[in-house]
């Protein structure tokens, strides 16, 4: 079988190989996944350049969700599961890059095999996230602003998403103005630009209103310029750090306002919860996604074999969707 590896850290077209290695065998509690789709995120590739939460011992094989097919299973599972598309959890214990992975029965959650399978590929890092982001920090009322930057990102559409069934509102940061229209035909209530100056462009949007959750993915000038609007009390949750700047609020937003600032990272969360309610989890978000409500476009998928191109591709800026590697033929 083949699985992508790095052997050091560094600049993925420099770093990633294609390896040919011996079929893994599930030990007694795991399952054997034939991968099927398994998307490229941001972290992946900070994960290869050595600068994620998470450093694996080298050589490791890199990937961290999909979906799959039970192929095979160990002698305590119950042989029902051959044939089960599953969503592999992406705790990073595994790494999905690759034909064939071992997981932790527990880590192997069937999902509806009728769904669009790049949709299911992408649950497990970004829709969990925007729940989580959405309910683990403050009880927001109908109609609370929550703002967020990276706007055209997939965790901000699932948070765009997730808002609007809960009667929240979106404010949302992009880069771009062309990403203007579609996140407003989304479900985005307000899209402002940070090439420009946000302060007129945030007064215009909330008048006298203030923001109350803002979900922070890109560091850097946005979150300063947010801070202001800020209510007494918001919460302002670090969960990305993409464009390489840091979180500065002025500190007389932070104590006269009484801000509440944390991190989230997705991992931890896998970590502390248990497989049951992960898989509950999983299970409710699911449905959304089988529904249509929770949808990430897709730019293009790739063959493992291709990893440079996708890799690549991944790494652009103002893509039109997720990169996918796929192990269903590409003709
Ligand atoms: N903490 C956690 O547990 C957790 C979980 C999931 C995701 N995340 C983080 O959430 C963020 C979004 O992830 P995703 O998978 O949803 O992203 P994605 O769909 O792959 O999109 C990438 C986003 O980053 C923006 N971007 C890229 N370079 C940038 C820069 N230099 N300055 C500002 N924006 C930049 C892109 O803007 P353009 O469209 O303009 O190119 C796009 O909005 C990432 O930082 C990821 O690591 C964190």
């Amino acid at each position: 079988v083949k699985r992508l590896q790095i052997d050091t850290y560094g600049k993925a077209r420099d770093v990633v190989r294609l390896v040919e290695c011996d079929q893994p065998e599930p030990g007694p509690d795991q399952v054997l996944v034939a991968m099927e789709a398994s998307p490229i995120n941001p972290s992946d590739l900070l994960l290869i350049q050595g600068w994620y939460g998470h450093r694996p011992q080298l050589p490791a094989g890199i990937g961290t969700e999909g979906v799959g097919r039970i192929v095979a299973v160990g002698s305590a599972v119950r042989e029902q599961r051959i044939g089960h598309r599953v969503l592999v959890v992406p705790n990073l214990k595994q790494s999905t890059w690759q034909d064939r992975v071992v997981v932790h029965d527990d880590d192997a959650i069937s999902v509806d095999a009728s769904a669009d399978i790049h949709q299911m590929a992408m649950l497990g890092v970004n829709p969990i996230t925007a729940d989580l982001l959405l309910r683990s920090f403050v009880d927001l009322a109908p109609g609370a602003w929550v703002a967020q930057t990276g706007g055209t990102s997939a965790v901000a559409g699932y948070v765009i998403a997730l808002a609007k069934r809960s009667g929240l509102r979106t404010l949302n940061v992009v880069r771009r103005p062309e990403a203007i229209d579609g996140l407003l035909e989304a479900g985005a209530d307000a899209v402002v630009v940070s090439d420009r100056d946000l302060r007129p462009q945030l007064k215009e949007a909330l008048g006298g209103e203030r923001i109350s959750l803002l979900l922070d993915a890109t560091a850097g000038a946005p979150v300063t310029d947010i801070g202001p609007w800020l209510g007494h009390g918001a919460t302002v949750v670090s969960y990305g750090g993409i464009s390489g700047g840091t979180v500065a609020l002025n500190p007389s937003d932070i104590i006269f306002r009484n801000l509440h600032v944390h991190g989230f990272w997705q991992k931890h969360w896998l970590d502390v919860t248990t497989p049951e309610e992960i898989a509950r989890t999983y299970t409710r978000l699911q449905t959304l996604v089988v529904d249509g409500t929770l949808q990430t476009p897709v730019a293009a998928t790739y063959p493992i074999a291709d990893h440079q191109t996708a890799l690549a591709h991944a790494a652009r800026s103002g893509r039109s969707g997720k990169v996918l590697f796929s192990w269903q033929s590409h003709e």
